[in-house]
């Protein structure tokens, strides 16, 4: 009897992610941590990204030594063949909300046999903020974008009633004003694309953003991955407008961190949507320290033939060892690209490594590596820091942008490809990011990635704040006698 009563008291968090690699990996992590505090956490997937998950990584033994934890899947509402990449990402949001909403009320309800506390759900699901309010459960942002595009985001109605947006001319490097904190640092061609168009509140990126930051302000909470050391300035102006956010970062450090203190040894941890493949690092293992580059745009961007090109011919000419992720279904627009990727893994032998997925923490820890050219997503630029790994940023969309310009000029850890792709700059970038640049950035690189690791050590601040986010979770226990919820 008493034991029944202390399981009804332990609070129940609904974790609801944005079903891309990126975001449930973030979700994951967040949810290990929630169970390692002890709270019953269920996680909620798409059926298609759920097979994916289960096929490719050992997350079922993993989540099992926790028993609170369970699974639920839902339909994305979209047919198996459809290629749910970035192209495609309007289809994602909308078609998940129809499903999504439904699903929520009923989970949010009185009557389901383990009430639900309190919500975790991606920004972009602004509707869970207003179901959640509507049921009297509280809902928890987590945006896994980075933060300092979070703050562009919110400083974005400023913009217009400043009459600063819609830009007037076309001078892409004029700077933006109105942006506290980044006054002097981002250009036009910083920001998200969509903030460029003259019709920008027609465009659905745009509106989805503004429906994200419109709701931030009615949610219980905000979580954001990453650490005060990094972000400290946004973190404040965030704070200044939404004083309950938690910046409990980098997220598999912290979690990492956690299973170390812990007895038996951690589980590989692996969120991977792709079968990761493992010769990468066979092949890592015999090359000399620091001599090789890091090539991988994530999860969602898709690149033209020529773009690929470009880069494998620059690659190639800078004659710095490269290993570099071209996944299934990075051609922008589709179709099969075997024949294509034949010719070019012939065409680098001895020098360059091609495969499909690779374990990028493992690979970004493995001492040959000495650089990444990436797409600057949020989880790639924390794993980049963490380990140390300075940058060649080719950001595509959103909060890319804006992460590749402060890896330039604000954090001084790499350089910045934006707009740009042709064989002769990334020839020039590889060698100097390599080469002539290495130990600046490697020295400034470092001192973060020692940051990141304090900040989740015991009395270190992201560990203090996720301290606090348990906390608060845990005094929203709800009354299963009334059904309401202490605030
Ligand atoms: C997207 C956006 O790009 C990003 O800007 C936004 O913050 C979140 O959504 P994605 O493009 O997938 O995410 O990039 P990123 O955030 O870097 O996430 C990719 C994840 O996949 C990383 O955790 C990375 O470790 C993993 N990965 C990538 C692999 O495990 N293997 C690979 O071969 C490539």
């Amino acid at each position: 009897m008493e034991h029944q009563q202390e399981e009804t008291s332990i609070p129940h968090v609904l974790i609801f992610p944005l079903p891309l690699q990126s975001t449930s990996n973030s979700m994951l992590q967040l949810a290990e941590l929630l169970c390692l505090a002890d709270l019953k956490v269920t996680f909620i997937n798409t059926n298609h990204n759920q097979q994916r998950l289960l096929r490719h990584t050992n997350v079922q033994s993993r989540f099992e030594q926790y028993p609170s934890f369970q699974f639920l899947t839902i339909s994305d509402g979209l047919s198996e063949d459809h290629p749910r990449s970035a192209e495609q990402f309007g289809d994602i949001i909308s078609s998940l909300q129809t499903m999504a909403e439904p699903f929520l009320k009923e989970m949010l309800s009185d009557v389901v046999e383990k009430p639900v506390t309190c919500v975790i759900a991606d920004g972009l699901f602004y509707y869970a903020v207003d179901i959640g309010n509507e049921k009297g459960v509280p809902v928890i942002t987590f945006d896994t974008i980075s933060p300092s595009c979070l703050w562009v985001y919110l400083c974005l109605p400023k913009l217009i009633e400043a009459g600063v947006l819609p830009f007037k001319g076309n001078d892409l490097d004029a700077l933006v004003t109105h942006i506290p904190a980044m006054e002097g640092l981002l250009r036009r061609r910083d920001l998200p694309h969509f903030c460029l168009l003259d019709d920008y509140k027609t465009d659905l990126n745009s509106q989805a953003v503004f429906k994200e930051i419109e709701r931030i302000p009615k949610a219980h909470g905000l979580i954001l991955n990453t650490f005060e050391d990094l972000e400290g300035p946004f973190l404040s102006c965030i704070r200044s407008y939404f004083p309950k956010t938690y910046a409990i970062g980098p997220l598999h450090l912290n979690l990492k961190t956690k299973l170390a203190v812990k007895a038996t040894p951690p589980l590989s941890s692996s969120n991977s949507l792709w079968e990761e493949d493992h010769t990468s690092i066979k092949w890592l293992d015999v090359q000399s320290k620091g001599s090789v580059i890091y090539v991988s745009f994530g999860s969602l961007a898709v690149v033209s033939r020529n773009e690929i090109l470009e880069f494998w011919h620059g690659l190639l000419n800078s004659k710095v060892k490269f290993l570099w992720v071209m996944r299934p279904n990075i051609l922008k627009g589709g179709g099969s690209h075997d024949e294509f990727m034949k010719e070019l893994v012939e065409g680098c032998k001895g020098i360059g490594y091609i495969v499909s997925w690779a374990p990028q923490k493992m690979v970004l820890a493995h001492q040959s590596i000495g650089g990444f050219l990436t797409h600057s997503g949020w989880n790639s630029t924390l794993e980049s820091i963490i380990e140390g790994k300075p940058m060649i940023c080719w950001p595509q969309y959103v909060d890319q942008r804006v992460t590749s310009r402060l890896v330039n000029e604000f954090w001084k850890v790499g350089l910045d490809m934006k707009d740009i792709c042709d064989r002769y700059v990334v020839e020039k970038m590889v060698k100097d990011l390599m080469g002539t640049k290495k130990d600046e950035y490697k020295k400034t690189i470092e001192k973060l990635s020692e940051l990141a690791i304090i900040s989740v050590q015991e009395g270190g601040l992201s560990y203090n704040n996720l301290n606090c986010l348990i906390d608060d979770i845990k005094g929203l226990t709800r009354s299963t006698e009334n059904g309401s919820v202490k605030m």
